[in-house]
């Protein structure tokens, strides 16, 4: 079998990020994947700062390359093609990727490939896992929140997704309300597990509609009134109460995302597939409460939950280098027409998603 290796690029929101990955007779390989997150320079404005990312990502990607291919011990002369994502996101850093991508394929002569980030996402399983089409993805972020089932290398059925906030936002937004630091969901996961989940009832939007779309603004907002509520009983919150409202709030979002996926699964599994899995990517995939939640909804349903490593599941280059070489192989990575794109849905024929979050536009 031919062995690819290909250099990724990644520069869509605020972690600039290169990678080399290999596909080799056993599947495939990361040799070596580096992120350079900007958590410190947008931290005092609340959220990402567009055009600082875009700055930042111009100053740091050239020297994140040099470090992935230094890293897997090869030049660029040794890799069979670059991989870069050219959409969806902010479209000053996707600009900065794709803008050096193509020079550097242009110098190299080597074949360029733009990747969808959410491709990115939905196709890391095959890469940790060598997982078969089709399965059934959940990207659960600070930027997106959507079902795909992951047909092929390039096609894509969204069953829905968040129509505003996506969970990960709405956990930092939390933290910030209740004085705790950012990013917010680890934070608000430590205070929630001592803290009583019942104490506070936080209504669950789109639970009574048919359907996988979710909404999570109203939560923030409700959580808004019941915090300034106690202020104004007793002139502030005690720790007790600041536990107990993290509780409550996160078993609302892990109770709306378990019955979302119970149905999202319900319509996968009519594509019988030969061996039903659930894969999970994003950063709130690592809260321990939704995923044992996710877990069970799994177990009823007979499908397998899986999900990649942490580091895999949030933002990085490895996925964009994998899902590059997948559609190299697939013959669907064509460079004639790679734009950067701020919106670019997966399933074109699935309603278009609505609104902007903290992150950029959704997809
Ligand atoms: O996938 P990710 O690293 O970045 C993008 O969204 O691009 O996800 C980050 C988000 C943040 O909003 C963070 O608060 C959330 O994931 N997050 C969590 C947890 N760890 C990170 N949310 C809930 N529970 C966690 N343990
Ligand atoms: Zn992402």
């Amino acid at each position: 079998m031919t062995s690819f290796t290909f250099l990724g690029i990644e520069s869509s929101c605020d972690d600039t990020a290169a990678a080399i990955v290999r596909l080799g007779d056993l599947g495939g390989e990361i040799l070596s994947s580096v992120v350079e997150g900007q958590f410190a320079l947008h931290a005092d404005f609340g959220g990402v700062v567009p055009e600082i990312a875009a700055r930042a990502h111009t100053e740091r990607l050239d020297d994140c390359v040099e470090k992935a291919l230094a890293e897997a011990g090869l030049t660029l002369a040794h890799v069979d093609g670059i991989a870069v994502t050219s959409g969806p996101g902010l479209i000053g850093g996707v600009l900065s990727g794709v803008m050096l991508a193509k020079g550097l394929a242009a110098g190299s002569g080597k074949p360029l490939v733009g990747v969808n980030h959410l491709a990115g996402h939905a196709l890391t399983p095959r890469l940790t896992d060598g997982l078969a089409f089709p399965y059934l993805m959940l990207l659960v972020s600070g930027g997106h929140c959507q079902f795909l089932i992951t047909h092929g290398v390039d096609r894509f059925e969204r069953l829905g997704g968040t129509i505003d906030d996506a969970p990960g936002e709405t956990f930092d937004k939390t933290a910030k309300l209740l004085g705790l630091p950012q990013p917010g969901g680890p934070v608000v996961e430590r205070e929630a597990a001592l803290g009583d989940a019942k104490r506070f009832r936080f209504p669950k939007p789109l639970l009574d509609r048919e359907g996988c779309d979710m909404s999570f603004s109203g939560l923030k907002t409700a959580l808004l009134r019941t915090r300034n509520a106690l202020i104004a009983e007793k002139s502030g919150i005690t720790v007790q109460d600041r536990r107990d409202l993290c509780a409550g709030f996160q078993a609302t979002v892990a109770a709306v995302l378990a019955e979302k996926t119970r149905r999202a699964l319900t319509t996968y599994l009519k594509h019988s597939p030969a061996k039903p899995t659930l894969a999970v990517a994003g950063g709130v995939a690592a809260n321990g409460i939704i995923r044992a939640d996710l877990e069970v909804v799994c177990a009823a349903a007979g499908v397998r939950f899986l999900a990649p490593p942490l580091w895999l599941c949030t933002d990085n280059a490895a996925m964009i280098a994998w899902a590059g070489i997948e559609r190299f192989k697939a013959g669907v990575g064509d460079a004639s027409d790679l734009v950067a794109r701020p919106r670019w849905p997966l399933d074109i024929t699935a309603p278009p998603m609505i609104g902007s979050g903290k992150k950029g536009a959704k997809a």
